[in-house]
């Protein structure tokens, strides 16, 4: 048990006090629950009235946080110290979207909030060149297309905010290349020309072999066109912390745009790795996700728990996935232009608190982590909702939903959003057996009492709602650093570090020695894995 066992006990105490309790007794009792449950910061209203909480739980949670060492973390985050300690790194994706007079930030004696600007100024920079047409392609014709190649966190940020906001869209189209399978890298290359396209190679170790490989490849595709070696600097840059490797990779110094060693990957898309943003949005709206992000940080650093979005955010996670013994969360957003958020988040939350060791490497006594999985709403309730409604788990679900929309097709925004007001309230409320009975008053008795049960919806399922006045850049900045202070956040409580990914590494290593005996060999392994290389060789004498 950790050091705030005894809060750890209370709260277990109230969970068995509490779990019959039911959300629909505890609306009807107290009209102003969403009045006591709700936060608003600027553009997005955060409902977290549809849990299964009452004032008790949510003060016990608050202290819990608190005896965690949540708000020295916080602090120490904040200044710079190196709470990444497996890795040895200050963690300072909040630095990155400090304004450029923000007080001073020390990172091993140096103030990096200049850096930081000095930085974000040249990768601006560039994509305004490519946006105004100063930055042309070898053969002097205006950049057309930016492929991004990129895997986790060099991908997964800048393509939901890429896409998220494809209503602020430039002129220049901006792709992604993320997997090392081949299809990926040919599909997105149909229909480009070389001589009007530019890639971003972006690897915060510049050694991950995935982007390398998509990185040459896409240089054999420039080469092959016949277009001089010359002209490379101008068809290719790198983001990369590791600036040496990207310089021997071929790129000069001038196109090398830092990404700074403390920044994990998953948390990076602010640094220059969000320049297929910058070149797919402009200036004036990446600056805008900034603020919105900081305006969350200053939200998370300066409000007491009990009001402090993600820290709410979090301490919900950990009462269900602690106390509840929940097996999941769903994330869904109701705007198609959101639907990676799911997988963005999907790395950020489960990368960062997937660890069964506890800060001091010993073995974490609690359960750390969750299942983190979504998709776009509507498209979701037709598929996986009926196990939320009616499923045996439990599975808290986060509703993000923009107020208006753009488009204005006539009534579709609207409808889309009803219908997630509508799951919030049904998986809350839930459907009794007498009121399902009601339902089928018109049948024959019989078929009634056989109908029935399957009508019957448990409800008391929890959900909390974040409402955004609209999906721009500003309101992704919010979002997205709710998230991230929410990871962090539960990752402090479960006493892991949320900031490093071991686990990653192990396949890697083996995908290295198991490559070449896909040729020729004698595999050495256990017998499946050797019995899938076999056929892996069959398949290939086959073709
Ligand atoms: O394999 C996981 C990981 O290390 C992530 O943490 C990271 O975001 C991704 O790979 C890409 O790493 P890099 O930016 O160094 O290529």
């Amino acid at each position: 048990m950790p050091a705030f066992s005894a809060l750890w006990q209370a709260l277990d105490e109230h969970y068995r006090n509490t779990v019959s309790i039911h959300m629909r007794d505890q609306f009807a009792a107290d009209p102003q629950r969403f009045d006591r449950m709700h936060e608003t910061l600027h553009g997005l209203l955060f409902d977290y009235s549809k849990n299964r909480v009452d004032e008790t739980a949510l003060t016990l949670l608050c202290r819990l946080a608190e005896a965690a060492g949540l708000p020295q973390q916080m602090a120490a985050m904040r200044c710079g110290e190196k709470i990444n300690t497996s890795e040895n790194r200050a963690v300072l994706h909040t630095a990155l979207r400090l304004p450029e007079n923000a007080e001073a930030v020390y990172v091993d004696g140096e103030n990096i909030v200049p850096k930081v600007h000095h930085e974000l100024k040249r990768a601006l920079a560039f994509a305004r060149s490519i946006l105004d047409g100063s930055h042309t392609g070898v053969s002097g014709k205006r950049i057309t297309d930016f492929v991004h190649i990129g895997i986790g966190g060099s991908d997964l940020g800048p393509k939901v905010c890429t896409q998220a906001l494809k209503n602020y869209q430039q002129q220049v189209r901006v792709h992604f290349v993320g997997n090392s399978d081949d299809a990926e890298m040919t599909n997105k290359l149909v229909g480009l020309n070389p001589e009007t396209t530019v890639f971003s190679i972006a690897s915060k170790s510049f050694g991950t072999p995935e982007t390398l490989l998509n990185a040459q490849a896409a240089r054999e595709w420039y080469r092959s066109a016949g277009l001089p070696e010359a002209g490379i600097g101008r068809h290719f840059c790198a983001i990369s912390s590791n600036t040496e490797a990207a310089r021997r990779f071929g790129i000069e110094a001038e196109r090398v745009f830092a990404m700074f060693d403390w920044v994990g990957g998953r948390y990076s898309v602010w640094s220059a790795i969000g320049l297929p943003v910058m070149v797919a949005l402009g200036e004036a709206h990446f600056r805008a996700l900034l603020q919105g992000a900081h305006a969350m940080d200053e939200h998370f650093f300066h409000t007491g728990f009990r009001h402090n979005i993600p820290v709410l955010m979090a301490l919900l996670h950990v009462w269900y996935n602690n106390f509840y013994q929940a097996d999941g969360h769903t994330v869904v957003p109701y705007s198609h232009n959101l639907r990676r958020f799911p997988s963005w988040l999907n790395q950020l939350d489960m990368e960062s608190c997937g660890k069964s060791r506890t800060i001091d490497g010993s073995e974490a006594e609690l359960k750390t982590g969750g299942i983190m999985f979504g998709e776009e709403g509507v498209n979701c309730q037709h598929a996986y909702f009926q196990l939320l409604h009616q499923g045996t788990r439990l599975i808290p679900c986060d509703f993000i939903v923009p107020m208006t929309t753009p488009h204005n097709i006539g009534r579709q925004h609207r409808f889309t959003v009803a219908n997630a007001f509508a799951q919030a309230e049904a998986l809350m409320k839930g459907k009794t057996y007498e009121e399902a009975l009601a339902e089928l008053a018109h049948l024959p008795e019989a078929k009634r009492l056989a109908l029935a049960p399957h009508k019957v919806f448990p409800g008391n399922r929890p959900s909390n709602s974040l409402l955004i006045d609209s999906l721009n850049p500003f309101n992704l900045g919010m979002l997205l650093a709710a998230y991230e202070h929410r990871t962090f956040a539960e990752g402090v409580i479960w006493g892991i570090n949320p900031f490093d990914q071991w686990g990653v590494e192990y396949g890697k290593v083996l995908a290295k020695a198991i490559e070449p005996e896909l040729d020729n060999g004698t595999p050495e392994h256990d017998s499946s894995t050797n019995g899938l290389i076999t056929f892996y060789r069959q398949c290939q004498q086959a073709v």
